[in-house]
């Protein structure tokens, strides 16, 4: 069945919530703690949570799917005229490393033409995805704590910038 980029659709927020919480468990058992991992799917994965950030008008909710199967997900909010934060990037596990990842990092960037700086925060110790976002010409610019449950998160702040506003 043929790959194909598209919005994301009210319908489709059971399934986002069970693939961020099956690929959060997945991709951070050994980073985070498991109770952090359920404190972060309950508060940001919710079916209600990704409903609201799928009306958003300011935000664009990306998946690739084949047929009726999501593979993968995005989140960019813009956060003024030329700037915009990805709130996440995840590739279903087993659907990792066929460049599903790339496709929808540009599909969010075609989203916001006049874009141009996209931040995003990840794992400190997220080496993978760190290394794809430098790949992706995304360099370090700060850092960040943040408390979750009974874990403070390390992050790495990154972010991207086009020369000029297309
Ligand atoms: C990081 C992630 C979004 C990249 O998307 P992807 O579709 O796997 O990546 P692509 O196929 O477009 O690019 C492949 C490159 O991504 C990097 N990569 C990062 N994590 C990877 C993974 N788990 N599996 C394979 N490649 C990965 C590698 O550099 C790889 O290059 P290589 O094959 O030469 O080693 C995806 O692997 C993922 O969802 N990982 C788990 C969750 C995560 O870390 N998300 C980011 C949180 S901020």
């Amino acid at each position: 069945m043929r790959l194909v980029i598209r919005k994301a659709r009210l319908a489709d927020a059971p399934a986002l919530s069970r693939l961020l919480a099956s690929t959060w468990r997945k991709a951070f058992h050994s980073l985070l703690k498991a109770s952090t991992i359920r404190e972060v799917s309950r508060k940001w994965h919710s079916s209600a949570h990704l409903a609201g950030q799928i009306r958003d008008k300011d935000v664009y909710f990306g998946v690739a799917a084949r047929g009726k199967r999501i593979l993968a997900l995005t989140t960019v909010r813009r956060t003024g005229g030329k700037s915009a934060f990805m709130l996440r990037l995840y590739v279903r596990p087993g659907c990792q490393g066929a460049g599903l990842g790339e496709k929808l990092l540009e599909a969010g960037l075609e989203a916001f033409p006049r874009l141009r700086r996209l931040r995003l925060e990840v794992l400190a110790g997220n080496d993978r995805a760190i290394e794809f976002y430098r790949r992706h010409g995304f360099r370090r610019v700060g850092r960040k704590r943040e408390p979750v449950a009974a874990e403070c998160l390390d992050l790495a702040v990154m972010e991207k910038r086009r020369a000029r506003a297309r």
